[in-house]
């Protein structure tokens, strides 16, 4: 089978596109055929070295995948060839194949797409833990998001919308806004020039968000941050922008605000339970029509760097799919 495969950590260019062995499931693992393999920024850390986790080299990345099971190892009595599932696996993604734990699957239900399957794992269950159950953003109060056309931003937004929240999309680009306000958001606002805690006082009518959806870092935590609400969740959940910025903690006391982290792969671990009532809640969403994956480019697995490039490059919006 084909694989993409990281042999040294590196940009996306470095990875090797190479003809592997057929894997074989162990005790308590599945094969699937990958239908469609999600990117994620942490992908482009991973391959680099610069992420929370890093697997031992050599290792295919991609992580939030759909297909088809080929075969199943000992024990594993919940699936059988032939079932399309939904799958999630630390590492192993692009590739022909794959090898995930039975544990991490579920069946995709009836008529949703395989692009659609591999896009509401790892990005909305990022975006669910974050809104639902760390902030408990409720309806009626207003959420601000940033980096809001990216993958875990555009869920947010989705999240926001279907608890009944206002929410506020904050992204680099007049397109990119665009997007948002199609996936619902209520008020756009493009930081890449002017005074942003001016723009978020204007946007809440001098009162701030009542919490703020943080992707990006950077510059813009300390002005988004200082321009939270009385009793303000502000939630720390990635970096994309590259500095990890630092906050001065009066800031905190000053609106009886709270600084809230965000790490999905850690809580999936720790409390799968519930996970798995977030991913229930997020399909029944689905299935209403509520949050609905935005998909903007789809790639053959041999472009996998082109895709990862893209994403690096701020070009990208929504999910971006690798089609093995
Ligand atoms: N905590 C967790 O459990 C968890 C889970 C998944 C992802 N994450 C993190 O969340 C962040 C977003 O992930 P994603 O998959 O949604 O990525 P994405 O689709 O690429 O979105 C990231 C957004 O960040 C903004 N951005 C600002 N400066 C950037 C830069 N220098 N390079 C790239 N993007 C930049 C871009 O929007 P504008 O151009 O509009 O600014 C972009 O749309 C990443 O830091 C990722 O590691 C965390």
């Amino acid at each position: 089978m084909k694989a993409i495969v990281c042999k040294a950590w590196g940009l996306p260019d470095t990875l090797v596109l190479e003809d592997l062995p057929d894997p074989q499931p162990g005790p308590g693992q599945v094969l699937l055929q990958v239908k469609a393999a999600a990117v994620n920024f942490p992908d482009v850390l991973i391959i680099q070295g610069k992420y929370q986790y890093q697997p031992p080299l050599p290792f295919t990345p991609g992580n939030e995948v759909s297909g088809v099971v080929l075969s199943v190892g000992e024990g594993v009595q919940a699936y059988k060839p032939g079932d399309k599932v939904i799958a999630f696996s630390a590492h192993g993604g692009f590739a022909e194949q794959m090898l995930a734990p039975s544990a991490s699957l579920m069946l995709m239900p009836p008529g949703m797409d395989f692009d659609t399957a591999a896009a509401i794992t790892l990005t909305y269950g990022t975006s669910h833990h974050a809104v639902v159950d760390r902030a408990q953003l409720k309806a009626g109060e207003t959420m601000l998001v940033l980096g809001a056309a990216g993958g875990v931003g555009l869920a947010a937004i989705e999240i926001g919308k279907a608890l009944g929240a206002r929410v506020i999309a904050a992204a680099s680009t007049d397109e990119k806004l665009a997007v948002c306000q199609a996936h619902g958001a209520d008020v756009l606002l493009n930081y890449s020039s002017g005074d942003l805690r001016e723009a978020i006082k204007a946007a809440t009518g001098g009162k701030g968000p009542d919490v703020i959806y943080d992707p990006v870092g950077g510059a813009y935590a300390e002005p988004a941050f200082r321009s939270i609400g009385w009793r303000g969740r502000y939630l720390v959940v990635g970096f994309a922008n590259g500095d990890i910025p630092k906050l001065p903690l009066n800031l905190a006391l000053l609106k009886g605000a709270s600084l809230m982290g965000v790490f999905w792969g850690e809580f999936v671990k720790r409390e799968p339970k519930a996970n798995q009532a977030g991913m229930i809640q997020l399909l029944g969403w689905l299935a209403e029509g509520r949050i609905r994956p935005h998909i903007s480019a789809r790639y053959a697995l041999a472009d996998t760097a082109q895709a990862l490039n893209a994403m690096a490059a701020r070009k990208v919006t929504g999910k971006v799919i690798i089609q093995p």
